[in-house]
C-alpha cells in the first residue's frame, strides 16, 4: 500500500497548471455511450476514477485508445447493457452509464453504486427521474434491472432534491427520447454545463430555459465530434487554498476565475489578496488569517468538495469558525486525522467548530476519501517535520501528479511503498 511523505513547514510559490475536471469527465464519458460513431476527448485527467470508467465503457463493448492528447471512443461495435458491481462499486459515478444504455438500448442491468466513507450515495432520485421517462425498473441482488419497452418517452419532471448525478442521468436519457423533456429543480454545477454542452456538439439539442430548468428535444441519433473538457474547479479551489494557508504566493492557470467566483469571495474575505486575469488566478497568502463561517450548497454555493481542505486554513484564523455541511451525511472523516495533528474541532451533527490559532504538528494519518486526503496534506505542509500519509489510493483517484506539482512549488513530497 503505498503512502506520502510530507516534510513541513513550506511555503508554496510560483505556478501550478490546473488539469481537465474528473467531475466533467465522468458524465461526458457516459453519454458517449449515446453515439455509435466516434468520439474524440481532450484534457481529460490521468486520474483512477477516469480510468475505472473507461474500463467500464471498454466492459460494455466501447473500442478506446489513446493517440497524443484525444482520448478516442468508438461505439461502433458497443452492444453490452450490464454494468458490473466489480466496476462500479468502485466509483459512484458508474451509475451515470444507465441513462445511456436505457436510451439507446430500452434496457439495462447496472449495478447499484454502494455507499462510501462520505454517505450512503443512494440513486431513488435517479431511478423516480427515469421512471418519468416510461422506465420500469426493480432491484435485485444489488443490480438495478431496468426496461423501458415503448423507448423514452419525453415528460416533464421536477426532482425533488437538487442531485448532480440525476440531473446528468437525465439529460443524458432524455438526449435520445422521443419528444420533449423539461427538467425542473435541476443541479447547475458547471460540470453540468460542460456535459450539456458537449451533448450539443454531438447533435443533441438541449437548452437551458430557466436557472434550474432545462428542455430536450429529444433526437434519433448522433454525430462524430471532438471535445475539450473544461478544467478541474475542485482542484484549483485546493490549490488556492494551500497558497492561503502556506502564505505562499501561487499563480493557478488553466483556468476560468469566474466559475470559481465564490471560492475566490470566501478567501479574499479570509485575508488573502487575489488578482485575475483571463485564464490564471494569482494568490498571495496572508499571515492573519481571518474567522468565516461556511455552508456547503450546491453551486455557486460553497462545494461540499473543498469543505475539508478550507476547514485546514480555518484553523489557522484568528477566531473560530463553523463550518456546516449539508450535501453529504458523514463528510467529517478528516477532523479526527485532523485533531490527531493538533486541531481542536468538534463535531455536532453535521456542523464542525473549528478552534482558531491551532498549529498542526507533524504525523502518521489515514485517509479515508479522495477530499479528505488532500485535507491532510495541506495541513502536513504546514506541520514542522514528517507526516505519512496511508491509503493514498484515495488521493489518486481525483487529483492528477500532486506530488509532482507541489514539488514544483516548493512542496518537499515523496511516494513511498
Ligand atoms: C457529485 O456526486 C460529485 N461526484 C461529488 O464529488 C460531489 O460532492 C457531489 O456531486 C455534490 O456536488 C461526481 O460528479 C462524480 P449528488 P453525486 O447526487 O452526483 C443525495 C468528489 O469528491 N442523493 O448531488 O453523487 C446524496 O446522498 C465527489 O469529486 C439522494 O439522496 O452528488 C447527497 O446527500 C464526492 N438520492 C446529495 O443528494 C439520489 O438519488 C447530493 O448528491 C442522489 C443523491
Amino acid at each position: 500500500m503505498q503512502k506520502l511523505e510530507v516534510f513541513g513547514a513550506k511555503k508554496l510559490k510560483g505556478q501550478v497548471k490546473i488539469s481537465g475536471s474528473k467531475n466533467a469527465s465522468l458524465p461526458i464519458l457516459a453519454a458517449t455511450l449515446l453515439s455509435n460513431k466516434k468520439v474524440y476527448l481532450k484534457n481529460l485527467p490521468k486520474v483512477k476514477d477516469i480510468e475505472t470508467m473507461i474500463n467500464l465503457l471498454q466492459s460494455l463493448g466501447s473500442k478506446i485508445k489513446f493517440n497524443k492528447k484525444n482520448l478516442i471512443i468508438n461505439n461502433f461495435k458497443q452492444n453490452k447493457n450490464y454494468a458490473s458491481y466489480k466496476l462500479v462499486k468502485t466509483m459512484r459515478a458508474g451509475i451515470l452509464v444507465l441513462g445511456p444504455l436505457l436510451a439507446k438500448f430500452g434496457n439495462a442491468k447496472v449495478s447499484l453504486p454502494g455507499g462510501c466513507a462520505i454517505g450512503s450515495r443512494p440513486v431513488d432520485i435517479h431511478l423516480k427521474a427515469l421512471s418519468k421517462l416510461g422506465v420500469s425498473y426493480k432491484i435485485i441482488q444489488g443490480y438495478v434491472h431496468a426496461s423501458a419497452p415503448k423507448g423514452l418517452i419525453g415528460s416533464k419532471i421536477r426532482f425533488s432534491k437538487i442531485s448532480v448525478g440525476a440531473t446528468e442521468n437525465l439529460i443524458i436519457a432524455a438526449s435520445l427520447a422521443k419528444g420533449i423533456t423539461v427538467l425542473s429543480n435541476c443541479a447547475i454545477e458547471p460540470e453540468i454545463k460542460d456535459l450539456t454542452n458537449f451533448l450539443n456538439k454531438i447533435g443533441c439539442n438541449i437548452k437551458w430555459i430557466a436557472k434550474r430548468k432545462i428542455k430536450i428535444f429529444g433526437v434519433s441519433e448522433v454525430n462524430e465530434a471532438n471535445y475539450t473538457v473544461m478544467f478541474d474547479r475542485i482542484e484549483a479551489g485546493t490549490y488556492l487554498i494551500a497558497a492561503a494557508l502556506t502564505v505562499g504566493n501561487l499563480k493557478i492557470q488553466n483556468v476560468i476565475p469566474k466559475i470559481i467566483q465564490n471560492e475566490i469571495n470566501t478567501l479574499k474575505k479570509i485575508g488573502t489578496k487575489i488578482s485575475v486575469k483571463k485564464n490564471e488566478i494569482h494568490i498571495i497568502g496572508n499571515k492573519k488569517i481571518k474567522n468565516l463561517n461556511i455552508k456547503t450548497a450546491p453551486y455557486p454555493g460553497f462545494p461540499t468538495d473543498l469543505q475539508a481542505q478550507i476547514m485546514v486554513l480555518l484553523c489557522k484564523a484568528n477566531k473560530n469558525s463553523i463550518i456546516k455541511e449539508d450535501i453529504f451525511e458523514n463528510r467529517f472523516m478528516h477532523v479526527a486525522e485532523l485533531n490527531r495533528m493538533g486541531a481542536k474541532i468538534s463535531i455536532n451533527s453535521n456542523k464542525a467548530l473549528v478552534e482558531g490559532n491551532t498549529s498542526f504538528e507533524a504525523a502518521e494519518l489515514m485517509a479515508t476519501d479522495l477530499r479528505a486526503s488532500v485535507s491532510l496534506i495541506l495541513a502536513a505542509l504546514t506541520a514542522k517535520g514528517k507526516s505519512v500519509i496511508n491509503r493514498i489510493y484515495h488521493l489518486d483517484r481525483g487529483y492528477e501528479n500532486i506530488e509532482k506539482k507541489l514539488k514544483k512549488i516548493g512542496a518537499k513530497i515523496r511516494r513511498v511503498n
